[in-house]
């Protein structure tokens, strides 16, 4: 199955047809005056002026100094990129630097035009670089919640923190549409519904930018929003980050686009372009949809910005050098380091023609367009703006309030036998788990780190912990609460609650191969109190939903708290009742995923024709409405056989990792990025390798064998070889039978590898493939599978 969809992932180009988009209004007019002025600062710029204009370097690589020399449009500062790079920078340090930026692009002591600088950053949830900022549930909680106001007022708050630092510009919402919930970026969509990331991210980017035709537009506190990543991230085969989309135009439109038709009617002013790839044609160079469908079609007049680095990818560019990515309708570059080479590259192909200066003057005119539309030019240095500085905005009471109602409206209540939430206060209440006091754990990827790893609840001030909630609302009523990580007591407690989940990641490095959620050390505490007696609350903190049956059956309630970021408080105020034993806050969480059943429901979709959940999308239980969740079944096997039998399926290689000799990378015309090109000349060899050796000997008993899907595009000019640990096969005559162009599973019997001297017993090297001539092929999967009939072996190399 996953074989089939990655032959369809690389072998067709797909064409899109504008026509089937729909037609949409701006509702922010164009203001005459407004592209007046831009066509008049147009004629004054050089070509270099509007080259810088285009490239967006990031602080950790360029200087005020580079700035004031070359007038960038833009600089970013990445997840964890700080000024000065001090992971502690102080908000002032922020401003100042925000300052100096500004003040170098205003300089026209070399006859160089003045145009405000913007400075773009992650606020993903809430300014999530700046240490005491305010941060909200990742996207995941706010789908959960349905409460678009709230949503729109998390914008707000969002835009009211970036502009105290003097930062223009939020590289968010993501509007993706996480359908595979293996994918690392799960927890930064709202929903595995279109409709729910739709409403969302319209309020999102109303808080963000102020409603459009207000007098609030992109005024007084406002910064400019990005819709991300356009288009299909959320659909990649097997949920990998930065893979292929191999929906079809019809599912990229409705499901994938169905966010941005809610961007554009509230008017957002940038788009990034997604590091993912349509049937293998990468994004960033994708004309048809970023030109002719998103400019076209959609109306959009802001600018696209490119994804770090994503030009890079796309076929015959580098991070140096990209005109087709530009010319595909990226109007900035977002180019971290490599800034001086591509500027340099990009004037040499304007003066060269490959880049027309139609199609330049069109990306500085969006830039200057959305820049002008911020009112830029009047507002002065960043720390002259009304907000500028403003530090008792930063992280206020009145703004962490709303996280907290946030984080009160986002936790979902999956089960709760014999009505144990919630919990009165007056009782012995002991919080266990390493998520109860660790404000980091709560916050996930994206929080003063990328990652969101190796912060302390020192790094946030004026955050709360979950057990420092708890704590104080049992005390307040005359309870005792006890912190004890690892969930042992000396006292018999009345009630347990149990913080445990996933620990903080971002990208591509939360990518899972499977749903199962592993954690023997939780799961262990979770069974000691129950064998104990004593009754438990699992709460947990997760980007996903993952299936936990085992987790569910060890505890009488079960929270989906996802990451609720730093109001920690707001949990106790669901879970306990007050003093008096009324209801303090009943549960308003609905889950915007479906939630697993089968540990082998990766992909579990509403619209699925065999849907059949665990826990219904927008499932979620109150205080008033009972049930009781019976014993779950807790079979995995049919993970185990996935993990087992596969060494590389869709592009994942865990246990197992895939070396590759660069040289060997290379790109397909149409994009795409899975070719193997052997130039021939020297030995080169493409392996996958594990730290722990397995054991084949059963399965070479059995009959099993190596399956490898591959498609020749040019047939081996030398012997190549195919190796399992030591023993290696000539597969020459194989590669050179099969039609070039096609895909084919090539089936090495497991005793061939044995008979040419393979220890079956201990193989750490399942696959090595070389050769030393010329070659061109594709790998799709690469498993182990049980054969029926025995084909001869392939002669041994020696
Ligand atoms: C940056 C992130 C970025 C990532 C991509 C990191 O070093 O801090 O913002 O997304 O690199 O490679
Ligand atoms: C991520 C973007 C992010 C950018 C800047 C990229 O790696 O994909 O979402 O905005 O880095 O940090």
């Amino acid at each position: 199955m996953l074989a089939l969809l990655f032959v369809a992932a690389v072998s067709a180009a797909q064409a899109i047809h504008p026509e089937r988009w729909p037609q949409v209004t701006r509702v922010v007019p164009r203001d005459p005056q407004i592209e007046k002025a831009v066509d008049d600062l147009l004629s004054k710029m050089t070509v270099e002026e509007k080259v810088a204009q285009v490239i967006q370097p990031s602080i950790a690589s360029v200087t005020p100094a580079d700035v004031k020399a070359y007038h960038f449009g833009s600089v970013l500062n990445g997840g964890g990129g700080w000024p000065g790079d001090v992971r502690k920078a102080s908000p002032k340090d922020w401003l100042a630097k925000a300052d100096e930026f500004y003040t170098a692009s205003m300089d026209t002591s070399d006859g160089k035009q003045a145009i405000p600088i913007i400075w773009g950053s992650d606020a993903v949830h809430g300014h999530s670089n700046i240490v005491g900022a305010t941060l909200f549930p990742h996207n995941i909680g706010l789908g959960a919640t349905r409460d678009y106001d709230l949503i729109r007022r998390i914008g707000e708050i969002t835009a009211t923190e970036m502009s105290v630092t003097g930062i223009d510009w939020s590289f968010s919402p993501v509007v993706a549409v996480a359908r595979d919930d293996r994918w690392g970026r799960t927890y930064e969509t709202y929903s595995e519904d279109p409709e729910i990331v739709r409403h969302a991210a319209e309020k999102f980017i109303e808080g963000l930018q102020g409603a459009p035709g207000s007098a609030v537009f992109l005024g007084r506190g406002k910064v400019i929003a990005t819709a991300k990543h356009f288009i299909g991230d959320g659909g990649t085969v097997a949920g990998k980050d930065q893979g292929d989309n191999v929906t079809s135009e019809y599912e990229l439109r409705d499901i994938h686009g169905r966010g941005y038709l809610g961007a554009m009617q509230q008017g957002v002013q940038s788009v990034m372009i997604s590091q993912s790839a349509w049937h293998g044609r990468e994004m960033h160079g994708h004309r048809a949809l970023i030109t002719d469908v998103l400019k076209g079609r959609l109306g959009f007049d802001g600018f696209i910005i490119g994804d770090w680095n994503g030009h890079g990818q796309v076929a015959r560019c580098s991070n140096k050098s990209c005109p087709d990515a530009f010319n595909a309708g990226v109007d900035m570059f977002m180019v971290p380091d490599d800034w001086k080479a591509l500027y340099e590259n990009t004037l040499a192909q304007v003066r060269a023609g490959e880049i027309s200066s139609e199609r330049l003057n069109d990306a500085v005119r969006r830039i200057l367009r959305v820049k002008m539309r911020a009112g830029l030019w009047s507002a002065g240095k960043p720390s002259q703006r009304p907000l500028g500085g403003h530090l008792e905005s930063l992280g206020s009471v009145e703004h962490r309030e709303i996280a907290r109602q946030a984080v009160r409206e986002s936790i979902v209540l999956l089960k709760n036998n014999g009505a144990l939430l919630p919990i009165r206060p007056q009782q012995s209440v002991l919080v266990a788990g390493d998520g109860a006091d660790n404000i980091g754990k709560q916050c996930g990827g994206w929080t003063l780190t990328w990652q969101g790893d190796g912060n302390t609840n020192a790094d946030f001030p004026g955050g709360t912990s979950i057990w420092a909630g708890i704590r104080s609302a049992v005390e307040a009523a005359g309870g005792r609460a006890t912190l004890s990580v690892d969930g042992s007591f000396t006292d018999k407690p009345d009630v347990a609650i149990v913080v445990f989940g996933e620990n903080p990641y971002a990208e591509w490095e939360g990518d899972l191969k499977n749903i199962v959620y592993e954690d023997d050390k939780h799961l262990t505490i979770l069974r000691k109190l129950k064998d104990a007696g004593v009754p438990v609350v699992s709460l947990f903190l997760s980007g996903r939903p993952l299936w936990v049956n085992p987790f569910l059956n060890a505890s009488d309630a079960f929270v989906a708290a996802w990451l609720p970021g730093t109001e920690g408080e707001g949990i106790a105020d669901v879970l306990l009742r007050v003093p008096d034993g009324n209801v303090r806050n009943d549960f308003r969480g609905k889950l915007s995923f479906s939630w697993p059943k089968l540990p082998t429901q990766t992909v579990l979709n509403r619209e699925d024709a065999d849907y059949v959940p665990l826990f219904p999308l927008g499932f979620g239980l109150t205080y008033k409405n009972r049930r009781e969740l019976p014993s779950l079944p807790v079979d995995t096997s049919g993970v185990k056989e996935i993990r087992e039998n596969t060494i590389f399926v869709a592009g994942h290689a865990e246990p197992w990792k895939l070396h590759v000799d660069e040289r060997l990378m290379s790109q397909d015309e149409a994009g795409g990025r899975r070719i193997l090109r052997w130039p021939g000349g020297e030995r080169r060899e493409i392996s996958l390798s594990g730290t722990q050796p397995v054991d084949l000997t059963t399965k070479t008993k059995e009959g099993w064998s190596l399956a490898v899907d591959v498609m020749v595009e040019k047939r081996p000019t030398l012997p190549v070889a195919l190796s399992m640990g030591e023993g290696t096969v000539d597969i020459t005559p194989r590669l050179r039978s099969i039609p070039v162009g096609e895909w084919r599973t090539m089936r090495i019997p497991l005793r061939c590898f044995a008979a040419a001297g393979a220890d079956m017993s201990r193989i750490d090297t399942p696959f090595r493939f070389s050769t030393a001539g010329e070659l061109e092929l594709r790998f799709a999967d690469i498993e182990l599978t049980p054969m029926k009939t025995q084909p001869a072996c392939p002669p041994v190399i020696k």
